[in-house]
């Protein structure tokens, strides 16, 4: 039952043939019952590191970049120290920091094709020639954080030397360079047990080190084939989790993630809290698949299903368009709100998804998604007492659409109907703000 890279793309391929969409029924009734079985569970204890209260926000080479090693023909764009310098001073220049993007991380294809004469891991010379601590300083000095890339098994996905019976020097190794984000890939096992184990066995391991590692976890995604993951379990060992298969830079891909999201939310939402999240993967906005709706249906999604934002994008050529997306301060705000439960899918018809998240301060976000790919804007009217298990806007509640255009919406009553126009495969992003009926003492 070894896994490699193909075993594991064909079960993601397995699994996106396997999606069923199962609509919700509109009913108020129900979408009360789904809203108190997600909202109400009380959260499971997360891995106590401190780290990843909210989700982790930063930037990612794997979508855009992949393993790119040839950096005599191609310079500027492959896997490199110089690669990870300018992400993180543009980081800086360009605002990125500001809005909360925080770690620079290098993903798969960094490293030597051997361990050193004492088992520890180096990187590529040629491409790394002032090794990672130096890089791990440069990021650190620009207020920015470091994270890297390493496999449970015995070699990476792209078949670099994985960590596997190396656990605890690869953890001191990442401690002593100064690294602050692993993310652990789960390719070439041997077995369900090992991988389970070593994704346990790595988590304890960053832990002895006593530096502050997030830790960053695709064990769900490699166990599902072979039995439902233990959320409960999970989430004490890992920051986050990957539960589903590679983010393309397409459409389809985006739009396969939020379906078999939907479609498991009983279980994934409510593993979701301060401290551990699930990973629907990279945003791949800023680069050439998603056309401008799709980008914003991608950022509101993923503020939705508050996932963690690591950008895969060159942020040396982004259009302004893309930039303002990715900063816009209103959806991060949604996606960092500091109540830490998962949004999900309240309903679903023909065309068009509603999803939810309540936020702190009797807020709620929703999201208005339309999934029709054949003519133009459409109009989509809904009751605003479907909303926030029926208390969003009860008595009243104050709306204001936060994408793709900001704008006051006003006062609705929980009587009222919400009538809003969302472009095909684009989604609205509203934000409620519910009013309490005020005791009066007199
Ligand atoms: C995949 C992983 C990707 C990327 C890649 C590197 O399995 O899910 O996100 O890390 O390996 O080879």
């Amino acid at each position: 039952m070894k896994m490699g890279r193909s075993r594991a793309n064909e079960l993601s391929q397995e699994r996106g043939r396997a999606f069923a969409f199962g609509g919700l029924s509109p009913s108020l009734a129900l979408s009360l019952a789904l809203v108190l079985t997600l909202v109400d569970v009380p959260g499971v204890t997360a891995l106590d590191n401190g780290l990843a209260l909210t989700p982790t926000m930063g930037w990612l080479h794997w979508e855009r970049f992949t393993c790119n090693v040839d950096c005599v023909e191609d310079p500027e764009n492959c896997i490199s120290e110089q690669l990870f310098m300018q992400m993180a001073d543009l980081m800086v220049s360009e605002g990125w920091k500001d809005v909360g993007y925080e770690y620079v991380c290098i993903d798969d294809c960094w490293l030597a094709s051997k361990r050193d004469e004492n088992g520890r891991l180096k990187a590529d010379p040629k491409r790394f020639p002032s090794g990672i601590r130096h890089l791990a300083n440069y990021v650190h000095s620009k207020g920015l954080k470091l994270g890297i890339y390493q496999d449970v098994g015995t070699l990476t996905c792209a078949g670099y030397p994985g960590s596997y019976g190396y656990y605890d020097i690869d953890a001191k190794t990442f401690a002593d360079w100064g690294v602050d984000l692993l993310k652990f890939d789960g390719c070439n096992s041997k077995d369900l047990e090992s991988l389970v184990e070593g994704y346990k066995y790595m988590s304890f391991a960053l832990n002895k080190t006593g530096r502050s590692i997030l830790y960053s976890c695709e064990w769900p995604l490699y166990m599902r084939p072979f039995q439902e993951p233990n959320y409960t379990e999970i989430r004490q060992y890992c920051n986050h989790w990957r539960n589903y298969g590679d983010i393309f830079d397409s459409w389809s891909s985006v739009k396969s993630i939020l379906a078999w999201t939907a479609s498991k939310q009983e279980s994934l939402v409510p593993a979701a809290g301060p401290g551990g999240w699930n990973d629907p993967d990279m945003l791949v906005i800023g680069n050439f698949g998603l056309s401008w709706d799709q980008q914003v249906t991608q950022m509101v999604l993923w503020a939705i299903m508050a996932a963690p934002l690591f950008m895969s994008n060159d942020l040396r050529h982004i259009s302004p368009q893309s930039k303002s997306l990715l900063q816009n301060a209103d959806v991060i705000a949604i996606n960092q709100d500091p109540l830490g439960k998962q949004g999900y899918r309240l309903r679903k018809d023909e065309d068009f998804e509603v999803w939810e998240r309540p936020l702190s301060n009797l807020a709620w976000a929703v999201a208005v998604f339309n999934q029709k790919e054949i003519g133009g804007p459409q109009n989509y009217a809904f009751s605003t007492a479907a909303l926030g298990g029926g208390l969003g806007c009860t008595p009243a509640c104050l709306i204001t659409r936060i994408l793709p255009v900001k704008e006051e919406l006003g006062l609705y009553e929980w009587t009222s109907q919400l009538k809003v126009r969302v472009n095909p495969t684009g989604t609205v992003l509203l934000k409620l703000q519910t009013f309490q009926q005020h005791k009066s003492f007199h």
